[in-house]
């Protein structure tokens, strides 16, 4: 453990398990407190209870929800005294062909992935603005650039891919604010994050992707990618990471399909 990040608190969207419980704890582990937002209370007090609440606090929110989102920063600042960064790390996926994906599917991945985006990294400028050494990190997904990820998540890919672009102009205005922002493209890592996919619709992407010829079949540990996020945010004052691409290089069993 080391006290690279003493004293600083960030905000990690979705930090009650997978990537964003491991990101909380690797800022913590540097030194930093986190508040935690999520959908559901039970799987914050989860978290919170393991990191220690000391150093966690959590806020229902849902990051689609401009106004929870606004109210659930404003919480954070005030019951730690301050704010250093955010990271946008909520995300889902509804895996499907085009042809077939239904309304909610398309929209629920646009609001969640791209808009809670969009209207955390609105609701925390004013909050960072004026601090010692701000930051934003978006997530991203190796998914919104390379060929060889899973098939039939074209709106999830898109997402990301929005995301991204949007961290490009959100860098170029938040320079003359002093706020670093940068993204974090990782690949596969073994999380939560297909529990509750539809089989049938998950079965038709894996079949599509091995007919690609690029179905591969790695994985990595979700500490590599808090570590990723705390390294990024560790920069000193005057330098941002733009784009930081995480994948995993070590074999895992193969999904049987
Ligand atoms: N796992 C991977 O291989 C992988 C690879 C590349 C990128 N990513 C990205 O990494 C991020 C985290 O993924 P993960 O694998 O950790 O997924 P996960 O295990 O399903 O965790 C998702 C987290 O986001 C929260 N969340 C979902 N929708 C939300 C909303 N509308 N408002 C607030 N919180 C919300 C969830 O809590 P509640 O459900 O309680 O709200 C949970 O804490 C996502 O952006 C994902 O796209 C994942």
């Amino acid at each position: 453990m080391s006290n690279q990040l003493q004293g600083k608190v960030y905000i990690v969207t979705g930090g009650s398990r997978g990537f964003g419980l491991a990101i909380a704890n690797s800022l913590v582990a540097q030194g930093a407190r986190v508040g935690l937002l999520s959908r559901n209370q039970a799987g914050l007090d989860e978290a919170i209870a393991g990191i220690g609440r000391d150093h966690a606090f959590g806020v229902v929110a849902d990051v689609g929800n401009r106004g929870a989102i606004s109210a659930a920063f404003e919480q954070i600042k005030r019951h730690f005294g301050r704010l250093d960064g955010l990271v946008n790390n909520a995300g889902l996926a509804r895996p499907n062909a085009i042809e077939n994906l239904v309304e909610e599917e398309v929209l629920l991945q646009v609001q969640t992935n791209f808009v809670g985006t969009v209207f955390c990294s609105q609701a925390a400028i004013p909050l960072l603005r004026g601090g010692e050494n701000p930051r934003i990190v978006n997530i991203s997904s190796a998914s919104a650039f390379h060929h060889d990820e899973m098939s039939h998540l074209s709106i999830y890919a898109a997402t990301k891919a929005a995301v991204e672009r949007f961290t490009r102009d959100l860098r170029e205005e938040l320079q003359h604010d002093g706020i670093g922002v940068s993204c974090i493209r990782p690949g596969n890592a073994w999380t939560s994050f297909s529990d509750g996919w539809d089989t049938v619709a998950l079965q038709a992407g894996l079949e599509a992707w091995t007919h690609t010829g690029t179905y591969m079949d790695t994985g990595m540990e979700v500490a590599q990618v808090g570590d990723a996020v705390a390294y990024v945010v560790s920069q000193p004052v005057g330098v941002a990471v733009d784009l930081l691409e995480i994948r995993p290089n070590t074999l895992i069993p193969k999904i049987s399909l």
